[in-house]
């Protein structure tokens, strides 16, 4: 990984704070609605067991959440994040719901987890982890706060193997997102930042690797539409 962009990363939070307003927007236009099919993927691997406490590491703006309450064996969600921003509008748009008995967002480190050993049966991040400046602590402390039995999934953006999906791939990445995002965010870099962290990340084999390397079993990857996006799943034996 790059020098400047691991010392972007330690405090990428501060980025999310300065695009808040317009993040929810930007995804939608930017990923065609692709993004809200892709979080509604989390539902069809949930544990299996009733009562299921779950925590959302990364959870920005609450969009995990808000697909999770639609699961009935999910009794409570914990959302954390570090931007304050992101956090505020999340809360807002689970208020407007009613869903603030079930859904609790706070600050919350995913590298630094604020919660106790073996106290949640399921962690999902989507779009978050590969913004961690320390993604195998993170996995580590996540599997520490699973319940024996319990699920890590990730959804997080891949490359596609086709060698033409890759072109068009590498192209909107580089060139119309970064373009798009800075100018309606208002920010001078925040897409073009976000654009490198997609194409410096691990995925696919490489990314599976990490998570059965902290101690997850049973782990899988399944790409998302041609390989743009990955969800990775492991178990805590
Ligand atoms: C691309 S957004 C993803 C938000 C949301 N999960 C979604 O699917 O839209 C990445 C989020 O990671 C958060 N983040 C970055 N570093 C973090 C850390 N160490 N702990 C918790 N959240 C962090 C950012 O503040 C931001 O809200």
């Amino acid at each position: 990984m790059t020098v400047g962009l691991q010392t972007r990363k330690k405090e990428s939070w501060k980025i999310f704070d300065e695009i808040a307003k317009t993040y929810d927007l930007l995804n939608r236009i930017l990923s065609m609605g692709i993004d809200v099919y892709w979080r509604h993927k989390l539902l069809k691997f949930l544990p299996n067991r009733k009562n299921i406490v779950a925590l959302d590491l990364a959870t920005g703006t609450g969009d995990v959440p808000l697909v999770l309450v639609k699961a009935p064996e999910i009794s409570k969600i914990i959302g954390m994040d570090l931007s304050k921003g992101m956090v505020n509008i999340g809360k807002d748009k689970i208020k407007k719901r009613g869903l603030d008995h079930i859904v609790d967002l706070r600050i919350g480190d995913g590298t630094d987890i604020s919660l106790p050993d073996e106290s949640v049966d399921m962690v999902t991040i989507s779009f978050g982890i590969r913004n961690f400046s320390d993604p195998k602590k993170s996995l580590r402390e996540i599997k520490r706060v699973l319940r024996p039995g319990g699920r890590l999934q990730i959804m997080e953006f891949s490359i596609p193997s086709n060698w033409f999906f890759r072109k068009v791939y590498f192209f909107y990445f580089r060139n119309l997102l970064p373009f798009v995002g800075n100018i309606i965010s208002g920010h001078k870099d925040a897409y073009t930042y976000l654009n490198h962290t997609v194409e410096d990340f691990a995925y696919g084999e490489e990314f599976e690797g990490w998570m059965k390397e902290a101690g997850f079993v049973s782990t899988t990857f399944k790409p998302l539409t041609f390989g743009i996006a990955t969800l990775y799943i492991g178990d805590k034996a």
